[in-house]
């Protein structure tokens, strides 16, 4: 392969044959020094020609690559176009202006992409990277809720199938989940919404406000497995770190953290405030991507590894990019219903940066929905 060039119209080659030679290093070997901390020199002749191939597809191809905060460090820092969190990757979605997006992130992101953006063509690396959450309910359970509380306005989680936000009445984030419930509330002039399905999210937001709320049984299975007792050994381990926990923990958990908040406000917070140390309890590549953007702060990983966000690979980007295959498509009926939920939590007002929960509330009652 030493020396091939490629062209629009050349035969890319496979993935595996792809090599780290002299005209890749020369292409991309500089990418190397930002991510030197948090990938090996051993790990990088493997990543380069990827890279590389990646690099130059998405030129030729007109295309865009969405990488949420969860994926590996060589795809967030090296071929991510726009990097962030699920609000940030569906606002974006909303206004691409390339003509392919490459979702770096799970099957309900690039769903999310397609719905806002339906005349692009939407490619996820690996249709198989699902979300505990989004499996955790369908669209016929939503309209089962919906006939059982009428009166009252359905908050879907953008976790979940374009089904359920087609049945729901607006979506939210966990960077907007507050004002969003909020908003709802005024709108339709009651005490209390639906958020479903994630019930621990739903019990952080409760007690961040005065609208009473119903769940459903739903969880990350990531972010389920840390306990209270995990943040005190930490604390008792690192007393001088600041820790971090994401809304979808259960209430115990971020009670006792320092800060909450989406994996935008996490990762704003540790740039804002340069902490000496920081734990950040979400999920494992998190912590190496702020710390590239944060040579100065040490972190800490007692992390969970999300197993859908890791079937993203730089080889399943490579191939989707190739083969321009791994196409996400929506059922337009279902896509215009869901395109309004979205729309909805999209026409709220923007924050300047990704607000956060406070650690320090009471826990409050939040019931399942009965149906
Ligand atoms: P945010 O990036 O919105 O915080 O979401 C975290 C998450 O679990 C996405 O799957
Ligand atoms: Fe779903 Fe949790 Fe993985 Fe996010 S981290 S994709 S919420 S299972």
């Amino acid at each position: 392969m030493d020396g091939m060039t490629f062209s629009a119209d050349t035969q890319w080659p496979q993935a595996d044959a792809l090599v780290y030679d002299d005209a890749v290093r020369a292409r991309v070997d500089h990418l190397y020094e930002r991510v030197k901390d948090v990938i090996t020199p051993m790990e990088w002749p493997k990543f380069a020609p990827l890279i590389d191939g990646i690099l130059r597809l998405k030129e030729q191809r007109g295309a865009t690559i969405l990488a949420h905060n969860y994926m590996t460090p060589e795809i967030f820092n090296c071929v991510g176009d726009i990097t962030g969190d699920s609000l940030k990757l569906a606002q974006v979605a909303a206004e691409a202006e390339e003509d392919v997006i490459v979702q770096a992130g799970v099957h309900f992101m690039a769903e999310t992409a397609k719905i806002l953006s339906p005349n692009k063509t939407v490619l996820i690396p690996d249709m198989e990277a699902g979300c505990s959450l989004a499996a955790s309910i369908t669209g016929e359970d939503v309209q089962r809720i919906k006939a059982a509380y009428p009166d009252l306005p359905i908050v879907t989680y953008v976790n979940t199938s374009a089904d359920v936000k087609a049945y729901a009445d607006i979506c939210c984030t966990s960077s907007n989940a507050v004002q969003v419930v909020e908003a709802v509330a005024a709108q339709w002039g009651v005490d209390t919404v639906i958020m479903i399905p994630d019930e621990y999210l739903a019990k952080n937001v409760a007690a961040q406000t005065d609208i009473k709320i119903l769940t459903w049984k739903g969880s990350c299975e990531v972010h389920e497995q840390f306990t209270p007792e995990d943040i005190e050994d930490l604390r008792a381990a690192h007393p001088d770190a600041v820790i971090l926990t994401h809304p979808e923990c259960p209430p115990e958990v971020m009670a006792k953290a320092d800060f909450a908040g989406s994996t935008g406000a996490m990762a704003g917070y540790v740039k804002d405030h340069s902490p000496k140390k920081a734990i950040l309890i979400t999920e494992c590549s998190m912590s190496d991507n702020v710390a590239v953007e944060n040579p100065g702060v040490q972190f800490v990983k007692p992390c969970n590894l999300c197993p859908h966000m890791k079937r993203i690979t730089l080889t399943g980007i490579y191939e989707a990019l190739r083969d321009l295959k791994h196409e996400v498509t929506v059922d337009p009926v279902i896509a215009a219903k869901a395109r309004a939920s979205l729309q909805a939590m999209l026409d709220l007002p923007k924050a300047d940066k990704p607000p956060h929960f406070d650690t320090g509330r009471d826990a409050v009652a939040v019931p399942y929905v009965a149906v």
